[in-house]
């Protein structure tokens, strides 16, 4: 298992960043939607971290063809080197003749349920010991009610998964879960269903599979919460994509700039999906200078984000969770170093997360002396630089989020975060980024 030692410094410097890693959301779904259309995608600047890898691998497994402009062909180790790759699903999906692991991704193993249950075959979907013990009931009944064939371990709510593919009818499903995940396995299944369906969900989450199905030419129409999705008559039309940076990487800098005095982060070409960026507003309402300007379009606005350190206060968060979910950890950082005491609430999906983000969040603030208090839906915390320790020993309990947040609180007072390989799930540059700010060290 890595340990990772993220050593103090005083002063730091301005910063431009322009290697943020691709986004991941987008990423998965590029490869998964490329089953959707009978071309040739092109997808640019793929993110291969360990789990938009271990989504190429499956769907090799299922037989798509991922070719890079060096002529290599479903050879994922010499393809992660490529700025380009191509997804040809030239006979449809087949059955495998293997489980399809899907790792750590959470994204990965949902998405495939919705694209996988109206196909003939078997298919088994498992994941790591952490993705194994996360609910997929969320997406196996609503399934199973419109005639899937899903099993699953524990009642049907734990991973492995086995995926009878069967005959699925129209329907329409409200989710009280505001979930990404749900609403496009939903919508993956309904594209392939004969007739016209409808999804809706208790508040909006985040949009990459509407916008990148309708630049496919599914037909989908979006009326604020709800969604019609008329069945596929034909293929869809390939993907043409530059997948830009993620706004969930980028934010751990942003963090760094909010927390260290008088350092300007400049991060280049970051996807600015509304339903993404809320953490940076989030900041801005603490006091944080941020200045955001679009620099293309393609699919979603891309552009560059300016963070400035500037007085950091406390903050009440219990709104546009599904939009901030992937950010809290993070934003506990701030939290921990602003004036004042913040508060998260309505946050309970933190607990289904690559771990209870709630508990490993705050177990990680006690280390660094930092006053808090869980609540059944979120957590309170008091902040203070002065009362911050130096030098402390944190878990991340194999979860990338949690691992990369304490490593931005690190740069200014020192940290060892144990299992810290995680963070290769979706950032795998990170610690090169760090290391030119600061001493890293790997055991
Ligand atoms: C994701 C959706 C979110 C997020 C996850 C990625 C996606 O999960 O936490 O990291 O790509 O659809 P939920 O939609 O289940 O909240």
């Amino acid at each position: 298992m890595r340990t990772t030692e993220v050593c103090p410094v005083v002063n730091i410097a301005n910063m431009c960043i322009d290697s943020i890693a691709a986004d991941k959301s987008i990423s998965h779904r590029s490869v998964i939607f490329s089953f959707l259309s009978n071309q040739k995608s092109r997808v640019k600047n793929y993110l291969f971290g360990e789990d938009t890898l271990n989504t190429l691998k499956v769907a090799i497994h299922l037989g798509l063809e991922v070719l890079d402009s060096n002529g290599n062909l479903n050879d994922v180790d010499s393809i992660k080197h490529s700025s380009e790759i191509y997804l040809y699903p030239r006979n449809g999906i087949n059955e495998p003749s293997d489980i399809l692991y899907c790792g750590n991704a959470g994204t990965a193993i949902r998405l495939y349920m919705g694209l996988l249950a109206p196909n003939k075959g078997q298919f088994i979907l498992s994941g790591d010991k952490y993705l194994n013990s996360r609910p997929m009931a969320r997406i196996i009944k609503p399934l199973n009610s419109i005639g899937a064939n899903i099993s699953a371990r524990c009642d049907h709510t734990l991973a492995p998964i086995c995926i009878n593919g069967a005959t699925l009818k129209p329907f329409d499903y409200f989710s009280d879960i505001s979930s990404a995940q749900v609403k496009s396995a939903m919508i993956l299944s309904a594209l392939q269903i004969d007739g016209v369906s409808k999804f809706s969900e208790i508040s909006k989450s985040r949009d990459h599979s509407e916008r990148m199905l309708i630049g496919m030419g599914a037909n989908l129409e979006i009326n604020s919460n709800e969604i019609t999705i008329f069945s596929n008559k034909n293929p869809l039309n390939p993907l043409d994509i530059t997948i830009p940076a993620d706004p969930s990487s980028a934010f751990y800098f942003a963090i760094l700039a909010a927390i260290s005095k008088d350092t300007k982060v400049v991060l280049k070409n970051i996807l600015l999906n509304p339903t993404r960026i809320e953490a940076f507003y989030v900041l801005q309402k603490m006091g944080v200078d941020i200045d955001i300007e679009i620099t293309s379009s393609q699919y979603e606005n891309v552009g560059n984000i300016t963070i400035k350190n500037n007085n950091l206060n406390a903050i009440t968060i219990d709104s546009n969770i599904s939009w901030l979910i992937d950010e809290i950890p993070a934003l506990a950082i701030a939290f921990a170093c602003a004036n004042g005491v913040s508060k998260v609430v309505n946050a309970k999906e933190l607990r289904f997360k690559e771990s209870d983000r709630i508990k490993a969040t705050l177990e990680g603030m006690r280390a660094f002396g930092v006053k808090c208090e869980e609540l059944d839906d979120g957590f309170i915390i008091e902040g203070g630089i002065n009362k911050i320790h130096q030098h402390t020993i944190i878990d991340s309990y194999g979860d990338h989020r949690i691992a990369m947040s304490f490593a931005i609180l690190g740069i200014v007072y020192g940290v060892i975060i144990k299992d810290s390989a995680c963070i290769d799930v979706s950032f795998p540059n990170f610690l090169d980024i760090l290391k030119t700010i600061t001493e890293i060290k790997n055991y």
